[in-house]
């Protein structure tokens, strides 16, 4: 019964042709061709995250990705960086079929990728985006509670509350992000009305991610309490409390502006941490669930137990 639902599980399933109801979060210096085609070939949504490319270098990733893999990925595209037009021209260029676009508008560019026949996912962290990501058009949405490593929502709503408030907002399928890395927890966000999971910590601690080994092992390594929300005058961000971290949070507690953050951060900042390795001085976004995270594995074998951890949790949902 259960692998019969596996292919024509649900909206978020038939929406993107895959096998399996779950996502890789498309991440800033992790998720290239490698990771996407990966979760892809294994029966998951691949996401080539954009954010940390050059027009030319994601031109390069999806190419790469669709000589890996023949089965659908995406491409995710923060808004709030430059190099948005040149990002979104390659895309229709390349016939990229899936765009998970995050912090900014969906107004701004949802009709034109739609009007090339692609399909467009908005990421929210409250009811009130969803509800304008579903007037924009988009096709879905993913709701990101506030246990989420990267960017977070300012309203500081946690995954529990989140998904079940999006759900009741819109009619489109939400598919649920923040703080998932077991098949217990994607059980439990599908019971509160979700139709798919999107993971990101979980598949920066796999082998394909792109991100430095010494950035890893930090996700590995890291505990209970150890990540907290940051940079909250600029936009809102989870790290790891590192020298950096410390640098901002006692910067924060003087009053600094955001001007005087900004200088702060300066400029690649998250590359040093999370691509170059360097611990103390980058910024290293990761999300709570990082606790629960204790190897680095295979990112078709991430997949596979997560899905199979799903199929046993659903046999005994209650111990
Ligand atoms: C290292 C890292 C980089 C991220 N970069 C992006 C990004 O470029 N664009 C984006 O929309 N979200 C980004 N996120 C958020 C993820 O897409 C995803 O929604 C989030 O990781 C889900 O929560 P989880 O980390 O608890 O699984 C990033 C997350 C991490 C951990």
């Amino acid at each position: 019964m259960l692998k019969k639902m596996a292919m024509s599980f649900n909206r978020v399933t038939s929406l993107f042709n895959i096998q399996y109801p779950i996502i890789q979060a498309g991440m800033v210096w992790a998720s290239g061709w490698r990771l996407a085609s990966a979760v892809s070939n294994a029966g998951g949504l691949g996401i080539i995250g954009s954010g940390s490319m050059y027009p030319e270098i994601l031109k390069e990733h999806i190419q790469k990705c669709r000589a890996a893999t023949t089965k659908p990925f995406a491409v995710n595209i923060p808004l709030l960086y430059p190099n948005i037009a040149d990002h979104i021209k390659i895309i229709i260029e390349e016939k990229v079929p899936i765009v998970f676009s995050s912090v900014g508008n969906p107004k701004t560019w949802t009709v034109t990728l739609k009007e090339h026949g692609i399909t467009v996912v908005h990421v929210v962290s409250s009811s009130k985006f969803a509800h304008k990501a579903q007037e924009a058009g988009c096709d879905a949405v993913v709701a990101e509670g506030f246990e989420a490593g990267g960017h977070n929502g300012r309203e500081e709503t946690t995954t529990m509350v989140l998904i079940p408030a999006v759900c009741n907002a819109v009619s489109i399928p939400v598919i649920a992000a923040g703080g998932i890395a077991t098949g217990r927890q994607m059980l439990a966000a599908m019971v509160l009305g979700a139709e798919a999971i999107q993971a990101g910590s979980l598949f920066v601690a796999s082998e394909e991610a792109s991100s430095h080994i010494h950035f890893k092992q930090a996700v590995i390594q890291a505990k209970e309490g150890d990540t907290q929300l940051s940079l909250k005058k600029l936009t809102p961000v989870r790290l790891i409390k590192n020298k950096f971290f410390e640098q901002v949070q006692s910067a924060e507690n003087s009053g600094a502006t955001a001007e005087e953050l900004q200088n702060l951060l300066g400029r690649g900042r998250s590359k040093k941490g999370m691509f170059e390795g360097d611990l103390e001085e980058g910024e290293l976004e990761i999300g709570q669930v990082s606790a629960l995270l204790q190897q680095i594995k295979p990112a078709a074998e991430i997949v596979q137990e997560l899905w199979n951890d799903f199929q046993n949790a659903l046999q005994h949902p209650i111990k």
